[in-house]
């Protein structure tokens, strides 16, 4: 099984609120559809949920927030996942949409929910859930992001291969040179980068890929500008990025 995550600095232009990028989720979607194993997708929320998220200074510590704020972070969140759904179906993908209320119940994964999506995957569906905007009881809501819902996925249905598509080549040494990490060791998180990552984006990512990797699990970070890769990583374990873990 493949579980994949479709960032949001790829699949929409984070420079413009509500601005998918539908020619590189198609071009990405070809890709996919090459694939011959069970696929789970998740995706982020680019300059949609981010988006209201920062304007409603809504964050991922469960809290009470603002009631409309977190009402207009989940529809946006349909919005884009109805726009990547499409696309996936377009290029002969049979995606199943799951919002991520259908296996968590507040901040718990629901085990018996999540064992299904291996076995709808099994049978040729292909399961896509989201980072989204969460009711967790007593008046608080809070995000679950997309990066949060590979480690949950991935501890439970134990994937062959861990796959965050980036707008970037993968995990960068430093930012001046841009010189990629091949592979990085799950318990070795270079400070500077993290330190160096205003947005949060990338610290959020390799925290995750490091827990996954932890779980025994490879995990690869791909550039989606150059889609051709996420297909090389599948059939031919060719990795043109970063690997992180088992090597
Ligand atoms: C974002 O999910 C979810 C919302 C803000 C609603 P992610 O945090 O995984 O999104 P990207 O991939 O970083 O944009």
């Amino acid at each position: 099984m493949i579980l994949i995550k479709l960032g949001g600095s790829i699949i929409t232009d984070k420079q413009r609120p509500l601005t998918p990028r539908i020619a590189e989720v198609d071009r990405i979607a070809k890709q996919l559809k090459k694939i011959k194993e069970p696929l789970i997708i998740v995706h982020g929320g680019g300059s949609f949920g981010h988006y209201w998220s920062v304007k409603f200074d809504i964050h991922t510590k469960p809290s009470r927030y603002n009631i409309r704020g977190v009402s207009i972070i989940k529809n946006s969140m349909v919005h884009l996942d109805k726009i990547i759904l499409d696309c996936l179906s377009k290029n002969g993908l049979n995606p199943y949409c799951l919002p991520p209320s259908d296996f968590m119940s507040g901040e718990r994964p629901i085990p018996g929910k999540i064992a299904e999506i291996k076995k709808m995957a099994q049978s040729h569906f292909v399961p896509v859930t989201y980072g989204d905007a969460l009711w967790c009881g007593n008046k608080k809501s809070y995000i679950l992001s997309g990066d949060r819902i590979m480690s949950i996925l991935a501890r439970s249905l134990r994937p062959r291969l861990s796959i965050f598509v980036l707008n970037v080549d993968g995990v960068y040494s430093d930012l001046k040179s841009k010189k990629v990490v091949r592979h990085m060791r799950g318990d070795r998180i270079p400070i500077e980068m993290i330190q160096m990552d205003v947005t949060g984006g990338m610290a959020r990512k390799v925290q995750e890929a490091t827990r996954i990797s932890k779980m025994g699990l490879r995990v690869f970070f791909v550039n989606g500008n150059k889609p051709q890769r996420i297909a090389d990583a599948v059939q031919k374990a060719r990795f043109d990025g970063t690997v992180f873990g088992v090597s």
